[in-house]
This record gives C-alpha cells, structure tokens and sequence, in this order.
C-alpha cells in the first residue's frame, strides 16, 4: 500500500541526478528522498537500449517493491528515453517522472533560436529526442551534439581546470560560429559543469536544463496522488550507490551540498 510518508526514489546512472534531486529537495523540504547512483555502471549513454533498460527497470522494482517508494524519479535523460514508457505500464499506479532535454524554454526563449542540445549519445539516438526535435524544427535551428567522455569528468569529481576546459572546448567552439541563442544540458551530469560550459560559450548564450521542470512535475503527480507528506515533516535526503567505494558517497554528498 503506498503511503504519503513512503521516501520517493530518485534514479541516475550516477552523481548527475543530484542536480534534479537538488530542485525537488528546494520545491519538497517536507519529503524523505532516496538518491541511488549507479555509478559501477556508469556511464549508461554509450550502452545499447537494452542494457539500460535491464538496469533501469532492475533498479526501479528494487525502489517500488522493496523500499515501498510511494514516487520514482528516473533523473536520468539517458534512462527516461531507455524505460520510462515500460515503468509506466509496469507501475500505473506510481507517480513517476523522467527528464528530456529542456528544447521547449530554449526555443521559446527567442524567435528563430539556434539551440545545440548537449546530451549522450544514446538519448540523442533515442526516439524520444528525435520526436522532440521535430516538434520545434520549424520554429528553432537545433544541433544536437553527442558528448561521450563528459559525465565521468563529473564522476571524478572535476568540475573545473585545464583538462576538463580543453575538452568541452573541442566539442563546443565548433558550433560558435552557428550564432547560437542556447544550450541545453540534456544530461543531468552536465549542470554540474555548467560554469565551464558558459565560459566557453559566452556570457549572450543561455543554458537550460530540465531540473526544475522535473521537479515540479513530479510535486503536480504527488498532488494529483494524494500522496505530499504532511507540511510539517522534516523531509531528508539518503544517498545509496551501487560502488561501495566511499569516495563516492562523499563526492554525492559534496555535489548536493556546495555545487549548484
Ligand atoms: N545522467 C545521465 C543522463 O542524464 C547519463 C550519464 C551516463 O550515464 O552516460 O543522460
């Protein structure tokens, strides 16, 4: 029986959920959080469809049937386009939400936007983002650029220096010349490198990213559930990974308390 004072599960491949994770702390102070990071395997992006999915949906019974989560987050673009529609039909009775590439706020950001969509490979393969893309096509220019390597400089915990500029310099200086209007972070790693991204970029070039629409979708489920704790609840946050390394519970914690 799903209860209102069950913990809500969030899911990610690894240390990137925590950007969402952050938005739905700051929205839902009342609400008991899991966070899980899969970070042993990780990174999820460059794995075929059915791999994720196995892991996903692996990870998500665990939290349904085990922890009694009365919501799931799935804070993981890669994730989302990989099993959401399938958890959805497995637990109709759960709220549960998923991230997309934030395209609708760049797009409606500025007429005739030219947005580049910095996300994993497999999203970007995804029919999910090629839905989505052609949604907008007519009113937006949008490069979608596959960024392979980027989520384990988060994994790492380097969120700044010379190695980690140089690399999104390559990826990103080629598409300047496109006068771009925005960039959305279409991985819940890349909020955390965000800074960086816009020293590249330029201070004219806004970012977007889903974490805050996330987090408020999720607290419109809840709602819609009768499921929100009672107001006066001190909610908390509890931090699992599937690595027992940790350096990496200490790096989870790190990223949710001082980064962004
Ligand atoms: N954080 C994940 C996303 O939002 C993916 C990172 C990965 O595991 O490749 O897509």
């Amino acid at each position: 029986m799903i209860q209102k004072t069950n913990p809500i599960a969030v899911f990610d491949s690894g240390m990137g959920g925590i950007s969402v994770l952050k938005e739905m702390t700051r929205l839902m102070p009342e609400e008991d959080f899991i966070y899980f990071g899969d970070s042993v395997n990780a990174p999820y992006g460059t794995k075929s469809l059915e791999e994720i999915r196995r892991l996903t949906i692996g990870h998500i019974r665990y939290f349904i049937e085990e922890k009694s989560a009365k919501a799931i987050a799935v804070a993981c673009n890669t994730a989302t386009s990989a099993a959401v529609r399938i958890l959805r039909e497995m637990y109709p009775d759960v709220p549960l939400v998923g991230v997309e590439p934030a395209i609708k706020p760049a797009v409606n950001a500025c007429p005739n936007a030219r947005i580049l969509v910095m996300a994993t490979p497999r999203t970007l393969a995804e029919e999910k983002f090629h839905n989505l893309e052609h949604i907008y096509e007519e009113q937006a220019s949008i490069y979608p650029l596959p960024c392979p390597g980027l989520m384990e400089f988060v994994e790492r915990g380097i969120l700044s220096g010379d190695e980690l500029n140089s690399f999104l310099r390559n990826l990103i200086e080629p598409y300047l010349e496109k006068n771009l209007t925005g960039i959305v972070l279409g991985c819940t790693h890349y909020p955390f490198v965000k800074k960086a991204i816009q020293q590249i970029a330029g201070p004219s070039i806004e970012i977007f990213d889903g974490s805050l629409g996330t987090a408020r979708e999720l607290l419109r489920r809840l709602h819609a559930a009768d499921l929100e704790q009672e107001p006066s609840h001190k909610g908390s946050v509890t931090f699992l990974n599937s690595s027992e390394d940790p350096a990496k519970l200490a790096l989870m914690e790190y990223l949710f308390q001082s980064v962004i």
